[in-house]
């Protein structure tokens, strides 16, 4: 985040502090019980968002030398994503050749190339066939046109990028806002290449998976639904907003923002005292904290507009080599985890069973939950049903 920004929005927190507000839209919005819980809904958000939209598939720094690999099935197809020995970052199906089995599973660093399980076809990184075993039986299988299929893939500001699609090249500065630089600096700004990930878990939740996403977009539930765990941490019901085409940048502020109020403006920073939340469309919550970053990704469960299975992904500024390190970010992540799997997660999901049990025609979004707004609203216009 620029200098000059950083310092601007502990000037835009203060004067809502003073004044005893947060950032209110102009009107409230409806928005449709049926965006949680219709399958043609959830089938047009499966076609348009999970098949069209570049995808934040990986940090930098999950994939850090030739021979890493990762994989991933949630966005719809078989995901393989591999760095190369120039340090290029290559995506393809993970689908073999020959008679599609699955190259590898999980995550891991292979030695010299991707060797399919079944019968041992062998692939470079960058996805070349390079042995195919008792190649007499395949007489006219030209190996130089037998290589993995590619998908469209992108790695900028320490990011991996995908889309899920092959042949949909993107341009990932596009997607993320375009002329309007003010996102693309801060995720530059961050540096996530030289960060190290600490920890993942993988939750299958029964909510509709943008309900996950929303959680994070707005601090109206925080001293109700989070008392003693973040509630008393961060001011209730305070934020602010910047939007960058579909994507968003939520500022939550912690209470500790006051000391700065003694401080130069000059040294006034808003980062260590806030909780920066970036939607990433479609599906990408990244939250920027003092210390650390949480990256929370939502997928949908084809035909299942009330399940989703959801990602979150630790990476912390330094490796934890030592005891001591390896307690406190233990601690430092058993709090976020915690809330969100303690507390918001049963919240939300009890949300679902409202939503699906058809007593309400629609969820009612304040004035004060912009964020929110911002994201169905933009769902809504990207599947044509805004
Ligand atoms: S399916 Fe991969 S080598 Fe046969
Ligand atoms: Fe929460």
């Amino acid at each position: 985040m620029k200098r000059e920004t950083r310092i601007d929005m502990v000037e835009r927190a203060f004067e809502l502090l003073d004044n005893k507000d947060t950032t209110r839209v102009d009107d409230i919005y409806l928005s449709p019980v049926a965006s949680y819980t219709c399958k043609d809904w959830l089938a047009l958000e499966e076609d348009i968002l999970f098949k069209n939209y570049p995808l934040l598939a990986a940090f930098s720094c999950d994939l850090p030398k030739a021979g890493d690999f990762i994989t991933n099935d949630d966005a719809g197809v078989p995901l393989l994503i591999v760095r190369d020995k120039e340090g290029g970052i290559n995506a393809f199906y993970n689908t073999c050749r020959h008679r599609g089995a699955k190259l590898a599973n999980g995550c891991g660093r292979a030695q010299t190339g991707l060797t399919c399980p079944y019968h041992a076809w062998t692939y470079d990184f960058t996805g070349d066939l390079k042995v195919l075993p008792d190649q007499v039986s395949f007489p006219g299988v030209d190996k130089a046109e037998h290589g993995l299929v590619k998908l469209p893939v992108i790695e900028k500001y320490g990011m991996i990028w995908v889309c899920p699609t092959a042949g949909k090249d993107f341009d990932i500065d596009i997607q993320l806002g375009g002329l309007d630089k003010g996102l693309i600096e801060d995720l530059q700004s961050y540096q996530f290449e030289d960060y190290h990930p600490y920890a993942q878990r993988r939750l299958h939740c029964k909510m509709n998976w943008k309900l996950m996403l929303d959680t994070f977009l707005e601090p109206y539930h925080f001293a109700p639904l989070h008392p003693t765990t973040v509630g008393p941490l961060l001011y209730h019901n305070l934020c602010l907003l910047d939007t960058y085409g579909q994507n968003l940048r939520e500022a939550v502020i912690r209470k500790s923002i006051e000391k700065l109020r003694d401080q130069p403006k000059e040294s006034w920073d808003i980062v260590p005292d806030s909780a920066l939340v970036y939607l990433l469309f479609p599906n990408a919550g990244l939250v920027m904290q003092r210390d650390h970053v949480e990256l929370w990704r939502s997928y949908p469960i084809p035909g299942k507009p009330n399940e989703c299975i959801v990602q979150m992904d630790y990476y912390i500024p330094e490796p934890a080599e030592t005891q001591s390190a390896k307690d406190h970010w233990e601690r430092n992540m058993d709090l976020a985890v915690r809330t969100v799997l303690e507390e918001d997660i049963p919240g939300v999901e009890g949300i679902q069973i409202g939503l699906s049990s058809g007593a309400i025609s629609h969820s009612t979004f304040g004035r004060n939950e912009p964020a929110l707004i911002h994201f169905q609203r933009e769902v809504a216009k990207a599947i044509g049903r805004a």
